[in-house]
């Protein structure tokens, strides 16, 4: 960790459409959930199997990573922006190339409060721009919101002590530069 006391992050992923971003958005969660990130928020058409796959890798690899379908995901932004479950504004963080620079913009973050990380699939609702606490661009070149949001993530939360933040699953991978080295773990 970064040695700021993190909040609880979630991740809100925009427009998703089943056929299209099947891959993306499975690989966007998966980013989240490896990054540090506490839940996944799905929006847009409805993908039980990218929960399925978020859920079962949760399951193996062990975590209490958590995923939801949002079907109203500017009304929760706009909940989230006045009450973030104490009563009290949550900061929204919205990963965009049009945003300022990330490096510049880090300090500035309430890290005190929940937060949720927007990325959009398809085009970005203008209200996003205005409800978020930060715009925020990796770059101003267009590129992957998979990239953005790993970056982020890293420079947000550091270094993972993957022992503790992912205990409690089926499979150990031993960190190895010659071959592949897993621990499985029986179940009682
Ligand atoms: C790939 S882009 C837009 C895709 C395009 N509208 C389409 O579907 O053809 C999707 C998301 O990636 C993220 N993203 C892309 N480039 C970024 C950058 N330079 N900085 C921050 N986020 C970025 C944003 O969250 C953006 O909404």
């Amino acid at each position: 960790m970064n040695g700021d006391k993190i909040p609880y992050v979630s991740v809100l992923r925009l427009g998703h459409r089943r056929d299209r971003d099947k891959r993306i958005t499975s690989h966007l969660g998966l980013t989240a959930r490896a990054f540090g990130a506490d839940e996944i928020h799905l929006a847009g058409e409805e993908d039980p199997s990218a929960l399925e796959t978020w859920k079962s890798v949760t399951k193996r690899f062990g975590g209490d990573f958590k995923c939801f379908y949002e079907k109203k995901p500017l009304r929760f932004l706009r909940n989230f922006s006045k009450n973030s479950g104490d009563g009290k504004p949550g900061t929204i963080i919205h990963l965009t190339m049009y945003g300022e620079t990330w490096k510049d913009e880090l300090p500035n973050i309430d890290l005190s409060r929940p937060m949720v990380v927007v990325v959009g699939g398809t085009k970005v609702p203008g209200e996003v721009y205005r409800l978020a606490s930060h715009n925020i661009s990796v770059g101003n070149q267009p590129h992957s919101e998979v990239a953005a949001l790993a970056i982020f993530l890293e420079s947000l939360i550091g270094d993972i002590e993957e022992e503790k933040h992912f205990s409690g699953g089926e499979i150990k991978v031993i960190p190895n530069g010659k071959r592949k080295q897993v621990i499985t773990f029986e179940e009682e």
